[in-house]
């Protein structure tokens, strides 16, 4: 018994120690905005190989592309016709033999999104089992009778509609997490779970290092689909005014505790293949302790999802305070020494530079790639790209149309994020020669080739900040201790690994001085987000320097 524990901790431990992502960074595509290699007006795979030279000279060490399989494309490939399959826009399996095999030559990995929560209504699959009751395939999806004419219980979609849609021909519901178009798989079916291991093999076969697993805490409802009860928190009752959603505890929709056993059949063919499992983790303020410390409570065990991505610094207010919070509620509640995630953009939210200042973008930049945690960026933040305004009747995501709630959500579409990446400044920003799928704007951001040739540019702080985190082991997998200052605006944290000690000010005040009680020579300055030629006494404001030197704030 004590010998297989101890077997089972050795093993755990050197498969942790030989994880190929500790200390790494990813870099999310979106495939379809990343570059347009046969002038269609539509991203692929063959642009995307074409621009592997920048992605290593930008020092990322994985990608995590976006959907890649044939899709109607009502929700832009998260909604999947066929898993083993890639969508004829975006290129052919030979491409993506190319894609790994290029991008692997370069040091870098490739990583899928894997949309399993639910299919497309389209999917053989939903439309076998939606032929009628007797269908081998019934079972896949989550089929029920109503109660009377009323849906089968009280959940509601994320969108906020009834989580039900009515099927006259079987008098029964279907039930639906996301769109009504993304019927939600019946993944208690253990032929549905054998049909996901078949899907993570074949990629995994095919080089893929990873899985961006989309939805990860919806996979499991409640077996006897009981309604949810109302939300005992003020401030989701609050909410619930314009977003019904919100007016309920989640206890049966989602972050089911019967999600630990699939985890566990999923982490194992993960772990086979030495790849990531990056958990989208989609919760509301308070849900279960944000859902059991983000899904990854199992980790010490072995056998949870790796990392998993949240919004919590997407959602929250981005100051010193706010960050110091989100820090203390991570170690508060994730098990020792798992990374969180860090990410302040993806493809649902709003860009990070469209809502805050060039000041603020760089200080989010130096905390992504110097704080303990694991790093996702997402294309074009990198150079400050910008949304664009995209008007309702030339938008691509059916979102705003289905779920239009002014006073909650000032911005809920998603088009503004997914738009071009400017590679340069010909008329399509040298993603494409033709009009690209989707509406863009040319004053977006300085282009890549502009700000490769500026050495203050953001690019090449990216660059800067990433190029020390690979030089520095104690900024990609080091220690973390926050210093509790009392100065405002002021957020200080060491990292360190064995004798390699990093110290990383930063000043978010806009118009205070901080001083640092200490003189800090250029030499002992790893970067700033302002150059610095001469000592460093203090910090200005918006200023953040990543140090060998221990700084003694005052104000
Ligand atoms: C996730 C994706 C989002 C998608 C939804 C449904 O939240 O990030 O883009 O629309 O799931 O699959
Ligand atoms: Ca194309």
């Amino acid at each position: 018994m004590y010998i297989k524990s101890f077997l089972f901790l050795i093993f755990s431990v050197s498969l942790y120690a030989n994880a190929w992502w500790e200390g790494k960074v990813v870099y999310q595509v979106y495939l379809r905005s990343f570059q347009d290699s046969n002038n269609d007006g539509i991203g692929d795979i063959p642009g995307l190989i074409s621009r592997l030279d920048y992605l290593q000279s930008l020092g990322v060490d994985a990608l995590w592309l976006s959907p890649i399989h044939k899709s109607p494309d009502y929700d832009f490939g998260y909604d999947v016709k066929g898993y083993f399959s890639i969508h004829p826009a975006l290129g052919t399996h030979q491409d993506f033999q190319q894609l790994t095999l290029q991008a692997n030559k370069r040091g870098i990995k490739i990583m899928m999104d894997l949309v399993i929560n639910h299919t497309s209504d389209q999917h053989p699959w939903f439309l076998a089992s939606k032929s009628s009751k007797s269908n081998p395939k019934r079972n896949w999806y989550i089929w029920s009778d109503g109660k009377g004419n009323q849906p089968p219980n009280n959940w509601r979609s994320r969108l906020d509609e009834s989580s039900w849609v009515y099927d006259e021909s079987s008098n029964q519901y279907y039930q639906h997490s996301f769109f009504k178009e993304q019927p939600d798989l019946n993944l208690r079916n253990p032929e549905v779970q054998k049909e996901i291991e078949k899907i993570m093999h074949f990629w995994l076969e095919r080089g893929v290092s990873g899985f961006r697993l989309d939805l990860a805490n919806y996979y499991m409802k409640d077996a006897g689909l009981r309604d949810n009860p109302a939300t005992n928190s003020w401030s989701k009752w609050f909410q619930s005014s314009v977003y019904a959603y919100m007016g309920q505890e989640h206890l049966y929709d989602k972050n089911h505790p019967d999600l630990a056993n699939f985890y566990r059949k999923l982490r194992t063919i993960a772990d086979n293949h030495n790849a990531l499992l990056l958990g989208e983790v989609d919760v509301d303020d308070g849900e279960q302790a944000i859902y059991a410390a983000r899904s990854v409570s199992n980790q010490t065990k072995g056998t949870g999802l790796h990392l998993s991505l949240h919004r919590d610094f997407i959602s929250n207010k981005f100051s010193a305070e706010g960050l110091e919070n989100i820090i203390t509620e991570h170690e508060a509640l994730m098990p020792r020494d798992i990374p969180m995630v860090v990410t302040f953009n993806n493809h649902d939210h709003q860009r990070f530079s469209t809502t805050h200042t060039a000041a603020e973008t760089r200080l989010a930049a130096l905390f992504t790639l110097t704080s303990k945690g694991f790093p996702v960026l997402y294309y074009g933040e990198e150079i400050g790209l910008k949304d664009a305004y995209v008007p309702q009747a030339l938008g691509k995501d059916p979102l705003p149309r289905i779920m239009w709630k002014p006073a909650y959500f000032a911005q809920i579409g998603r088009d503004g994020c997914r738009t071009p990446m400017h590679w340069d400044n010909t008329a399509y920003a040298g993603f494409s020669k033709v009009e690209p799928w989707i509406t863009f704007d040319k004053e977006g951001a300085v282009s890549v080739e502009e700000q490769e040739q500026d050495a203050k540019s953001l690019l090449n702080f990216y660059k800067k900040l990433i190029s020390l985190r690979k030089q520095h082991v104690a900024l990609a997998k080091g220690k973390q201790t926050l210093y509790k200052t009392g100065i405002k605006n002021l957020l200080i944290f060491k990292r360190e690994y064995k004798d390699q000690t990093i110290w990383v000010a930063m000043n978010f005040s806009p118009a205070n001085w901080i001083s640092l009680n200490t003189q800090i020579t250029p030499e002992n300055i790893l970067a700033s987000t302002h150059p610095q030629t001469t000592n460093l006494t203090e910090l200005g404001p918006m200023q953040a320097v990543i140090t060998t030197k221990i700084p003694s704030p005052t104000l």
